[in-house]
């Protein structure tokens, strides 16, 4: 959807929002697959709700783009304009045992950073990519840790009043890979309360973090991490690897040969592509094991 050549667009910029025209999908997610549209740089968290009113009064469809680390987008022209919030480095300021945390900060870097302030407890995360909003709407975890444990409280946007609002950390519901928040509220900051520890015992941790991930994950291929949610008791990665499928692939797509629930874009893989390697390993994980695999990965179809 382009917006560039409308009134609406003047209206924007007077809210201080950037108006990047026609980008692709494709730069701007770790699948590296998506279609093109123009791109809202929203600079300031409190001009949010007015911007979303004037989209809504235009009847211009807006989707909003974190870390791009979690989502596959559809091919071709996009019915829906993207918004994001460009992070300031580092997006985070230490008071005591609490970190205040921008949505839009990368979340390994959140995790350096605390540790240089003697910050601990978020180790496992380290190699998580995307933003801490993304990792706080997804609840992220790895290796034992998960977000959810340090919020305090979140200011998001509530799509439910459109206004800017903050909630304390016990009035959100924080499980597996799934959070209470609204499927359209847009976080914007974060209060955690981390845990006090040598930087030098944070290393280590992160350390024997990163060795893990290096030793059974692709890092250095495109894919938006796992892509189906571990059932109850159960592996996704485990299952899908015994029934021999590494490396099986559809077009470009393709189980990653390092890591079963891991599918990479190998080449120039189209969201169809992707599409049909989920629905073929899902459908044989069913066949074979009577599970139904739930996405963890968000698809933006158009
Ligand atoms: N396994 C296999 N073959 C594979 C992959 C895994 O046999 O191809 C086996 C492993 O040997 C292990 C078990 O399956 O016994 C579990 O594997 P792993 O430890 O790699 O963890 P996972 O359950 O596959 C989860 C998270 C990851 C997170 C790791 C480490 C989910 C869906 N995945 O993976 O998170 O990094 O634990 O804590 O919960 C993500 O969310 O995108 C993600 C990558």
């Amino acid at each position: 959807m382009r917006i560039s050549d409308k009134p609406v667009a003047a209206r924007l910029a007077a809210l201080g929002v950037e108006l990047r025209p026609g980008v692709s999908l494709q730069d701007l997610t770790s699948l590296g697959i998506g279609g093109t549209t123009d791109l809202l740089l929203i600079r300031r968290y409190d001009t949010l709700p007015g911007v979303i009113r004037e989209l809504k009064n235009e009847g211009v469809a807006y989707k909003f783009l974190g870390g791009g680390t979690n989502v596959l987008v559809a091919d071709g022209e996009l019915p829906w304009v993207m918004l994001h919030l460009p992070s300031a480095k580092p997006g985070v300021r230490v008071e005591g045992n609490f970190a205040y945390v921008d949505a839009a900060a990368d979340l390994g870097g959140t995790v350096t950073f605390c540790a240089k302030n003697d910050l601990g407890g978020m180790e496992g995360l380290i190699g998580v990519p995307g933003s801490i909003g993304g990792a706080l709407r997804m609840n992220a975890g790895a290796y034992g840790t998960q977000i959810g444990s340090y919020v305090r409280e979140v200011e998001l946007y509530r799509a439910a009043t459109g206004e800017n609002e903050i909630l304390r950390g016990e009035e959100i519901r924080f499980d597996y890979r799934h959070t209470s928040f609204g499927p359209d509220d847009v976080m914007l900051r974060v209060k955690l309360e981390l845990p006090s520890k040598p930087y030098q015992e944070i290393v280590a941790g992160i350390k024997v973090c990163n060795e893990k991930r290096r030793a059974s994950q692709p890092l250095n291929q495109k894919s938006a991490g796992c892509i189906f949610k571990n059932p109850p008791g159960a592996s996704a990665g485990r299952m899908i690897d015994e029934l021999g499928l590494k490396s099986f692939r559809v077009g470009d797509a393709m189980v990653s040969d390092r890591h079963a629930n891991f599918f990479v874009n190998a080449g120039h893989a189209s969201f169809d592509d992707m599409i049909g390697l989920i629905d073929e390993v899902r459908g044989r994980v069913k066949t074979s094991f009577g599970m139904d695999l739930e996405n963890e990965v968000i698809f933006w179809r158009n």
